[in-house]
């Protein structure tokens, strides 16, 4: 008999609206693993306490989001490769030694689901936005070796910084676009995603500025926006005969490999899709 769990979780502000704790605790049940992951909202001048608690109580590790991704830095023993180059974490890790260390999972998760349908390196990349999940994902598609990335961003500043940042950093050639009006994807492009939150729940009915004749059906088409699955330009680019692929693909698959980093189990990802699947409906 063994009534103590392990302990992972979430601190987040806010915190309510986040399903990760549905979609990891299926996999839990469905595994038979004894672990609990509990969603906490800790607002920003509480993390340091939130992260001293998790220590204490001898959690297994913790996500964090908003707006704690670059801020929980301070208080981790370390980074793995991936977090330092993206300069945010939104998994934390308990090493054999007891060390918190920070990873993060989002470009992982990204990345995981283009492997389903076609190698990342070689490829060719337009990437739309330049905040946190265009960062961890362009990052993720350099340490696996795009052959190139553009970085398509409505503020000049910040998508440079970004394209800068994966030039100097990592093999892939990258570069920055800046978008205004109705972009046009260029023919060689392989894969197009959208990493802004165009298209987020409630605003269902935003379009990305795409001139929709230049998706092509030898592309892949990415959304990181999970709620709804289906965005608006998911559907025009199934249409146009693209691979497509969904933001509940990238966000099961980050919660797969933090599941992995923690427990050491690689879990089954449909599990935790289904549950996320009831949720959004
Ligand atoms: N599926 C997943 O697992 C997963 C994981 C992480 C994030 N996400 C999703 O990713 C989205 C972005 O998150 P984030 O953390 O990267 O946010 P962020 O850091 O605030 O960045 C937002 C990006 O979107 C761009 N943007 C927003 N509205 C725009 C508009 N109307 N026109 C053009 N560009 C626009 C911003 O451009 P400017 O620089 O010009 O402001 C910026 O580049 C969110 O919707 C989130 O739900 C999904």
């Amino acid at each position: 008999m063994n009534f103590l769990p392990q302990i992972v979780g979430s601190f987040a502000d806010p915190a309510s609206e986040n399903p990760t704790v549905e979609m990891v605790e299926a996999a839990f049940r469905h595994h038979g693993l004894h672990w609990r992951y509990l969603n906490c909202e800790v607002p920003a001048n509480r993390l340091a306490a939130a992260v001293a608690g998790a220590r204490a109580m001898g959690w297994a590790g913790f996500n964090c989001s908003l707006p704690h991704k670059v801020a929980v830095i301070d208080h981790l023993d370390g980074l793995g490769e991936s977090a330092r180059l993206i300069g945010a974490v939104n998994c934390v890790v308990r090493a054999g030694d007891g060390r918190f260390i920070g990873e993060n999972t989002d470009g992982k998760g990204f990345l995981r689901s283009l492997q389903e349908v076609t190698p990342a390196a070689g490829k060719r990349v337009a990437i739309f936005g330049a905040g946190g999940a265009a960062r961890a994902i362009a990052v993720e598609l350099a340490l696996a070796e795009a052959a190139e990335i553009s970085i398509v961003n409505r503020t000049r500043e910040r998508g440079e910084e970004l394209a800068r940042h994966i030039a100097s950093n990592t093999a892939t050639r990258a570069r920055f676009e800046h978008w205004r009006g109705l972009y046009r994807l260029a023919a060689e492009v392989d894969v197009a995603i959208n990493a802004t939150s165009i298209g987020l729940f409630p605003d269902v009915d935003a379009e990305l500025p795409l001139e929709l004749d230049s998706l092509r059906p030898a592309m892949v088409v990415a959304d990181v926006i999970p709620n709804p699955p289906r965005t608006r330009l998911l559907e025009a680019a199934a249409a146009r005969g693209c691979t497509v692929l969904d933001g509940l693909g990238m966000l099961v698959n980050q919660g797969v490999a933090g599941i992995r980093y923690w427990t050491g189990v690689d879990v089954d990802a449909r599990v935790m899709r289904a549950r996320l699947e009831a949720i959004f409906g």
